[in-house]
């Protein structure tokens, strides 16, 4: 594999990050993210070429896509959908706008729409109990969710 996969503007970003601190594997995060947000998720030429860039071997990069869910090892959506299904969330009817989402876009659980547009996962606390129950569309948080009306906050992502 090469950091060919990799844009220049990838590479550039990542060096960058990377010149921040003692040690290169530091900014594995936020090569995976920059990368990820570029291919859509995290293919395995994009692990390798993560590797090589920050010395590492590829299966520690691979632990680290694979331990937070804001990464994707799978194809999705253009707008990965995640329903926090976190204590609050959960006491406020998170299953049901869980139901509601995969009922509306005719999914299961990780599976990618039709129309490529959405794909809805369950997500730990995303930090936004107060509103109760919650998502994010991409970097979107949409709050205070009704199960029965939550598909109309997909309107506008195309
Ligand atoms: Fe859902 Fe915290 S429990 S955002």
């Amino acid at each position: 594999m090469s950091v060919s996969v990799l844009s220049a503007a990838v590479i550039e970003k990542v060096e960058a990050e990377a010149g921040k601190y003692p040690s290169r594997r530091a900014a594995v995060k936020s090569a995976l993210r920059y990368a990820q947000a570029e291919h859509g998720w995290v293919t395995e030429e994009v692990v390798s070429a993560v590797a090589e860039l920050l010395s590492l071997r590829p299966i520690e990069v691979f632990e680290v896509a694979t331990f937070y869910d804001m990464f994707y090892t799978q194809p999705v959506g253009r707008h990965p959908i995640r329903v926090c299904t976190n204590v609050s969330c959960k006491l406020r009817g998170a299953d049901r706008v869980v139901q509601s989402l995969c009922a509306t876009l005719n999914v299961k659980l990780g599976e990618v729409t039709a129309d490529g547009r959405f794909t809805v996962f369950e997500a730990e606390c995303l930090g936004a109990c107060g509103g109760a129950p919650m998502m994010a569309v991409g970097n979107d948080y949409h709050e205070d969710l009704d199960p029965d009306t939550v598909s109309t906050c997909l309107a506008n992502y195309t």
